[in-house]
């Protein structure tokens, strides 16, 4: 634990917090996430909390039931479902596959002749080991699409390759809907965001899973308050789920992703 994590700790002392620390101490890191993410929204700290489409009443979503892990939780699978359904966006790519809970909810909930990509690190790579320890054992856990299988589900188009190295331009200015949720490190997420900036569309809309974490999670938070500054981006409330117009991010990336 670096000195940030334990002033992050001590902010939010209570009661609550020195019981669970003796009752279930192994809980207590999760507790505190959860108290300083929340306190955050509240006090308008970080991003602005603002959802990303206004769905009618008539408009149903469709998650399955089965949760495997990956960390996107039930409120997040929502958000990203209404959004599918509201935008009907004509391709959809993902970067960070897992075993495919949120393919699904992009198959589940998008127009039948929509296209999902979804991109995660071959087998040989896992070789080429995340910097976070929550991301390697992320990799090291994963059975990539085995909730779309499962469900019976087959739209979709599996890329794999390090996104690292992995070239956007045949997809350039094609993307209306991105989810960012593959490595969480800053090196990763900056080169993830540049390069889904490329491959959307004028009109698209990305999303960032985990924003707002503390620790190891801090500096993507950090990064996107920065990009904040230069262009709007927005944390949907309740949820890690952070979301901005491409337009946009297209325009302030430009440099870097030409
Ligand atoms: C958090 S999980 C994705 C969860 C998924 N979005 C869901 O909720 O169903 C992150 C995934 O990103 C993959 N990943 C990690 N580093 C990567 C990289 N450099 N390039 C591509 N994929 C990567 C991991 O193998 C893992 O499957």
């Amino acid at each position: 634990m670096n000195v940030k994590e334990a002033l992050d700790g001590l902010s939010c002392l209570s009661v609550a917090t020195i019981r669970l620390a003796l009752r279930r101490p192994s809980e207590l890191r999760r507790y505190v996430t959860h108290c300083l993410r929340k306190y955050d929204e509240l006090a308008w700290n970080g991003l602005p909390c603002r959802g990303p489409v206004t769905p009618t009443e008539d408009i149903t979503v469709t998650i399955p039931a089965h949760h495997s892990g990956g960390g996107m939780s039930f409120d997040e699978l929502v958000m990203l479902a209404r959004a599918t359904r509201v935008l009907r966006p004509k391709t959809i790519f993902e970067m960070g596959t897992y075993n495919g809970l949120t393919t699904a909810v992009f198959e589940l909930n998008s127009e039948p002749n929509s296209r999902i990509l979804t991109l995660d690190l071959p087998p040989a790579e896992s070789e080429n080991r995340p910097a976070l320890a929550s991301d390697q054992e992320l990799v090291a856990s994963r059975r990539l699409l085995s909730i779309p299988r499962a469900l019976g589900l087959s739209r979709y188009t599996q890329l794999m390759c390090d996104s690292m190295r992995f070239d956007p331009s045949p997809y350039a200015d094609s993307v209306d809907l991105g989810l960012i949720d593959a490595a969480h490190d800053l090196d990763h997420v900056q080169n993830d965001t540049r390069k889904m900036a490329r491959m959307m569309s004028e009109s698209g809309i990305i999303f960032w899973h985990d924003y707002g974490g503390k620790g190891a999670l801090r500096p993507l938070a950090s990064y996107l308050e920065g990009l904040a500054k230069r262009c709007p981006l927005y944390r949907i409330p309740g949820t890690t789920l952070a979301w901005g117009s491409a337009r946009e991010l297209k325009s302030e990336l430009q440099e870097v992703t030409s």
